[in-house]
């Protein structure tokens, strides 16, 4: 009877040690969806088809479809490896020679407020770092609370700036009847915003449409942002990707700033030097004083340190090299512009292409659009069959990056894509 009893009350407890195993601490955690860009890759990776085409991520390829280190780059990086350096901690704010002329290269060179010593500045985790520290600095220290994306704008912004505390709100942009910018509907959407608003404006090669306000039309922006009071938030991933020239697609950004506006910058050189996986990247913010500077930099570094402490500094090194030394920048401005180049040589050659096969569709947004996208007009049940039925991976909202169109899989793309939009 006892041993019946203890056999029991063991068996009991070897059960409940079971079932409290069984409850993890997780379980109540759910799926969530692919990321909108970044899970186009990992469907990729999983096509066994040799021929398979990925025009999702926006990052560069050769010619030969493959991942492209600039030449700048791989001679910086000598320079930086024979300098035998050590590996102590940056400053929380990063490299300064980086950050100096990372900076100029933004603003230019004659730029007031950076010979006034009023731009507060930090090295950030690339461009997605760079928008998180200005949309945490924002949270803390604007007026507002909402800011204004682009419609459509790159498929991070929004999480990025909600995470942070901000409430995204959507500007027009895109046209989508007239493959254009909508620029009667951004100016009235920017005049009827509340004075004061934050405006994320895309300071070139527009993600994901690949369509850029004129110069003209920047002045008027600039004139409209500044009559409402308006907070600018430039976002320039792409300085270079545009025209092929890093001081044209900075335009915009420096006309703001000759204007008066004390605008916020996210600089990225993921695209312009190949550096994705070095996460290279600036933040900065024109104050109206060195001393405002000096107060907003030591808010900036009280934002960072809890985060990620301080930035890595390989990659910033290399950049810095390339930014810093003549004839390294001579070359990889040159290497900006033979990738600008051939990005619009594969536009050429897919509407051509489009074209030969008897495609009913007009196709002249793809070489009229800029940088590193196409935003095709594609329906995202004809982007689901391109993967599906061709193995082509592009995002559902039709965008393609041009940078994965080589001169050998761009008849393949273009008989897929006039094969779904017959
Ligand atoms: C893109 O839009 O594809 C790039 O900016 C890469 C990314 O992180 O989304």
């Amino acid at each position: 009877m006892l041993r019946t009893r203890l056999v029991n009350a063991m068996r009991t407890s070897q059960v409940a040690r079971i079932s409290i195993r069984l409850q993890s601490t997780w379980a109540n955690v759910q799926m969530g969806p692919p990321d909108a860009i970044l899970g186009i890759t990992e469907s990729f990776k999983k096509d066994p088809f040799e021929q398979k085409i990925n025009l999702g991520v926006g990052a560069y390829r050769d010619d030969a479809g493959k991942p492209y280190v600039l030449n700048s780059v791989r001679e910086a990086e000598k320079v930086v490896l024979a300098k035998n350096l050590d590996k102590e901690y940056a400053g929380i704010t990063g490299v300064p020679d980086f950050t100096g002329a990372a900076a100029e290269l933004a603003y230019g060179p004659g730029s007031s407020p950076l010979l006034e010593k009023r731009v507060a500045v930090t090295q950030t985790i690339s461009g997605t770092g760079a928008l998180r520290i200005g949309a945490e600095f924002l949270a803390k220290f604007y007026k507002s609370k909402s800011i204004l994306l682009p419609s459509p704008s790159w498929a991070n912004h929004a999480a990025v700036f909600r995470t942070a505390g901000m409430q995204p709100e959507q500007y027009k942009y895109y046209d989508k009847e007239n493959i254009s910018l909508d620029f009667e509907g951004m100016l009235a959407d920017l005049e009827s915003a509340p004075a004061g608003s934050v405006v994320l404006l895309h300071a070139c090669a527009h993600n994901p449409t690949g369509v850029d306000p004129t110069q003209e039309q920047w002045r008027k922006i600039s004139e409209v942002v500044k009559r409402k009071g308006h907070f600018p938030f430039f976002d320039m991933a792409y300085q270079g990707f545009a025209s092929g020239d890093c001081d044209k697609d900075a335009y915009a950004v420096r006309y703001f700033v000759e204007q008066g506006h004390q605008i916020a910058l996210c600089q990225s050189f993921a695209k312009n030097m190949g550096l994705y996986g070095e996460r290279v990247g600036l933040f900065s913010l024109v104050c109206a004083s060195a001393e405002e500077r000096a107060r907003v930099d030591s808010q900036l570094k009280i934002l960072i340190r809890p985060m990620y402490s301080n930035p890595p500094i390989h990659g910033a090194r290399i950049a810095s090299t390339i930014l810093n030394t003549p004839e390294l920048k001579e070359k990889w401005l040159g290497e900006v512009k033979s990738m600008a180049d051939r990005m619009i040589s594969m536009r050429h050659l897919l509407k051509q292409h489009l074209e030969e096969l008897g495609s009913k569709h007009d196709w002249s947004h793809v070489t009229s659009q800029i940088g590193m996208f196409c935003y095709t007009g594609l329906s995202g049940e004809q982007v689901d069959r391109l993967a599906k039925e061709f193995s082509v991976y592009g995002t559902r909202d039709g965008r393609i990056s041009i940078s994965g169109i080589t001169s050998h899989n761009v008849k393949r793309l273009a008989e897929a894509i006039h094969e779904v939009t017959k």
